[in-house]
């Protein structure tokens, strides 16, 4: 895994040729896009934007509609969707391993977005090719997959189907799989998409695709995999050695990452990755005003939320961007150490920054007090999620730990009230 770290001078440098490379709006020949720059009256130009690429393009305010990595797209703005197709580089070939070129994607308005498309690639390449209807095709994940996955099955009118896991390892339990899979065939269901994560929202916990990929062969039915990466995409590959969720498996067909979470860039950052050949089932001919048509859900979308992206991966380059993570990683190392030794009882993926509390074991007021995310607000929550992000350094975990050390000295052995 290599990619170059960039410093501030270099990082303008590119930026600025890629804005000289687009259109600008100032140009005195643009007159057929419904677009502009930002309000001249609310976003004045200053000198000071000389130092500042990414407001420069936010007040450029490039369109990237379409998608970049696939035939004709709009001219106007190719320098700044020259530096999408490079952070797309990055992440499907570096992070992923993709072989060279062999992947088209584009930086979507997020995860929820990114897992959309992939279902609606897979629907329509299910129509296609085995000429399936709807019903006919089922969306297989675990009980802790996001919510997103779950609304793309409804937009889409696909059957969801939901495998419940273990409580201790958040693994799919073999037997939920198994019965999920049964009823399925029975309601009709005759192909599967499956969503594998890659870290998911509660407890970071990542799906061995295998023992998952086992039960679908054994019931007979053809499927394809889009893996949700959307949390644990920029660290997990970062953390471990072979991570197993990657372009390398053939298998894997698809990538929801979003540069959103732990990579800090602004929202409407999320990222779609696909295998080359399959974007092609969601391409929208009658987008004939676009050049090369569309292919993504989205439709317009900010060229400068792509540089963000862009400006982050270089500005770390590979090795600091894997030093980020070990630092961050030891944090949360530090933080389990912390809890095992007061007893606190907790889930934790190896290799995430996510440690999910049993509810039990913390007390309401400290949960509040530091603003845990608990697993459900409709009923009393069962688990509450620390998540070690760059802003949760030593002295907030150690306030945490002395406020969670408190109360269980104050309750001198006697177990906690509930959560
Ligand atoms: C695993 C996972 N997938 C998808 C999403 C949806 O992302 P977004 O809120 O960017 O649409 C989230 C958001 O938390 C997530 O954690």
């Amino acid at each position: 895994m290599h990619w170059k770290k960039l410093d501030a001078d270099e990082r303008r440098a590119v930026v600025f040729g890629a804005l000289a490379q687009n259109t600008s709006y100032h140009d005195g020949h643009v007159l057929g896009l419904p677009g502009s720059f930002l309000d001249r009256l609310v976003f004045p130009e200053g000198d000071f934007l000389q130092d500042a690429p990414f407001l420069s393009c936010m007040l450029e305010n490039p369109n990237h509609i379409g998608c970049h990595t696939l035939g004709d797209f709009e001219p106007n703005f190719q320098g700044t969707q020259n530096l999408e197709r490079e952070l797309l580089r990055i992440c499907a070939e570096e992070l992923l391993g993709a072989e060279a070129g062999s992947y088209d994607g584009y930086v979507a308005s997020g995860g929820t977005e990114s897992n959309i498309e992939a279902l609606w690639v897979f629907r329509n390449q299910f129509r296609a090719e085995l000429g399936m209807t709807v019903n006919e095709v089922g969306v297989l994940h675990s009980a802790d997959t996001h919510y997103s996955v779950p609304k793309a099955a409804n937009l889409l009118d696909l059957v969801d189907i939901e495998v419940a896991v273990h409580d201790e390892t958040r693994r799919m339990c073999s037997a939920a799989l198994e019965d999920a899979l049964l009823g399925a065939k029975r309601r009709g269901v005759r192909a599967i998409i499956v969503v594998a994560n890659m870290g998911t929202t509660m407890f970071g916990s990542v799906d061995p695709l295998d023992p998952l990929l086992k039960a679908v062969e054994a019931a007979g039915l053809p499927y394809r995999v889009h893996v949700d990466a959307a949390f644990g995409g920029f660290i997990y590959p970062l953390s471990v050695d072979d991570c197993a969720l990657s372009f390398r498996d053939p298998r894997i067909g698809s990538f929801t990452l979003d540069a959103h979470k732990m990579l800090q860039a602004p929202y409407g950052t999320g990222i779609f990755l696909a295998r080359k050949g399959l974007m092609q089932h969601v391409q929208t001919e009658a987008a004939r005003y676009v050049p090369g048509t569309d292919y993504t859900v989205c439709g317009s979308r900010s060229g400068a939320n792509a540089v963000a992206v862009w400006m982050i991966l270089s500005a770390y380059g590979s090795a600091d961007g894997r030093a980020f993570v070990a630092e961050l990683l030891a944090r949360t190392d530090a933080l389990c150490i912390r809890l095992d030794e007061l007893g606190v009882r907790y889930f934790r993926e190896p290799g995430m920054n996510v440690v999910t509390l049993r509810a039990g074991d913390v007390p309401a007021s400290v949960a509040a007090e530091f603003q845990l995310v608990p697993d459900r607000h409709d009923g009393p929550p069962g688990w509450w999620k620390i998540v070690v992000m760059d802003h949760v350094d030593e002295a907030a975990v150690d306030a945490f730990v002395a406020a969670l050390g408190a109360i269980t000295a104050t309750q001198d052995g006697a177990p906690l009230p509930p959560g």
